[in-house]
């Protein structure tokens, strides 16, 4: 059981960035509460950020070889524009859940529409660091190495 989380640009800057819609932790703190729990678990987590689209989707396809059995992915501006990151997942065949910190849904709107949802297992927006706790939490519970 190996779960990936993707974190996409920008996002190397939560904390500072733009506090009021992100929260005030760090990508850090999110990624060493997931790796607890990941942890607690006994199941292997990997995380990855980048900035670049190309970088992403080397990861994702790099995940393909190393047993990745589900991702955990919020591709932040790229959600918006990204085929080749839509690709990229449905080419590995990788379950994943899609998450955002805030409500993409009562922002502008050009962040309503993504290249990943309508492929996503289920998609988590505007619960802030939570979010990626909740998509975990449903990874180790509902897919790793259990049918559901
Ligand atoms: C985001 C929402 C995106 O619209 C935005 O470009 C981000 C972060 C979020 O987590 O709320 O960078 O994915």
């Amino acid at each position: 059981q190996h779960i990936l989380v993707l974190h996409g640009p920008n996002l190397n800057l939560l904390g500072t960035r733009e506090p009021q819609v992100y929260g005030r932790q760090s990508l850090d703190d999110i990624n060493a509460g997931l790796l607890r729990v990941a942890g607690e678990a006994q199941v292997r987590c990997s995380v990855f950020q980048s900035n670049h689209e190309g970088a992403l989707v080397d990861r994702i396809q790099a995940a393909a070889g190393e047993g990745v059995d589900f991702i955990i992915i919020n591709a932040a501006a790229y959600t918006h524009t990204s085929v080749a990151l839509r690709d990229a997942l449905a080419a590995v065949a990788i379950p994943f859940v899609e998450v955002h910190l805030s409500n993409v849904h009562k922002r502008e709107s050009f962040r309503h529409h993504s290249y990943l949802s309508d492929a996503a297992q289920g998609v988590i927006v505007g619960l802030g660091a939570y979010g990626y706790e909740a998509a975990l939490r449903y990874a180790l519970t509902h897919q790793c190495g259990s049918s559901f």
